[in-house]
């Protein structure tokens, strides 16, 4: 590869990297937002979430859990015991708030 190609591609490479990072700040802003007030009721009055600077204590502490993409998504879904279920959440809401869930308590797997 020539010079010029090659300074073309590290370019490309560093443009599409600041892409995904963007999208996904933007996914992670808004599943924080869902968490702390959005969501109705709002996740903060049950569970402990360090990230959201909430400390509800009904439901189990969200940091301790670490709770995969998934296991968030099945709880919005289909609700768990005295939470009841999300219905009125778009699909990008639920996938944000799954999304922000996992990655803010470092869990394993934070995407679907
Ligand atoms: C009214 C209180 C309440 C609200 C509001 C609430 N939860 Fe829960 N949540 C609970 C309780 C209680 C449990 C445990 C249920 C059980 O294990 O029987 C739980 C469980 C969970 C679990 C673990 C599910 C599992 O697989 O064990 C996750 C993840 C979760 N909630 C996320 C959320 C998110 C995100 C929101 C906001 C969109 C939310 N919760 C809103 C009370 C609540």
């Amino acid at each position: 590869m020539n010079k010029t190609l090659s300074a073309a591609a590290i370019l490309l490479s560093s443009l599409s990297g600041m892409a995904v990072a963007e999208t996904d700040s933007a996914r992670i802003d808004m599943g924080k937002a869902l968490f702390t007030q959005g969501a109705e009721p709002s996740c903060s009055i049950c569970h402990t979430l360090a990230d959201a600077e909430t400390m509800g204590e009904i439901g189990p502490n969200l940091d301790t859990m670490r709770p995969d993409y998934d296991r968030v998504m099945r709880a919005l879904v289909n609700g768990v015991g005295p939470m009841t279920p999300y219905d009125s959440l778009t699909d990008e809401e639920l996938d944000a708030l799954s999304h922000y869930v996992a990655s803010a308590t470092k869990a394993d797997n934070v995407e679907p």
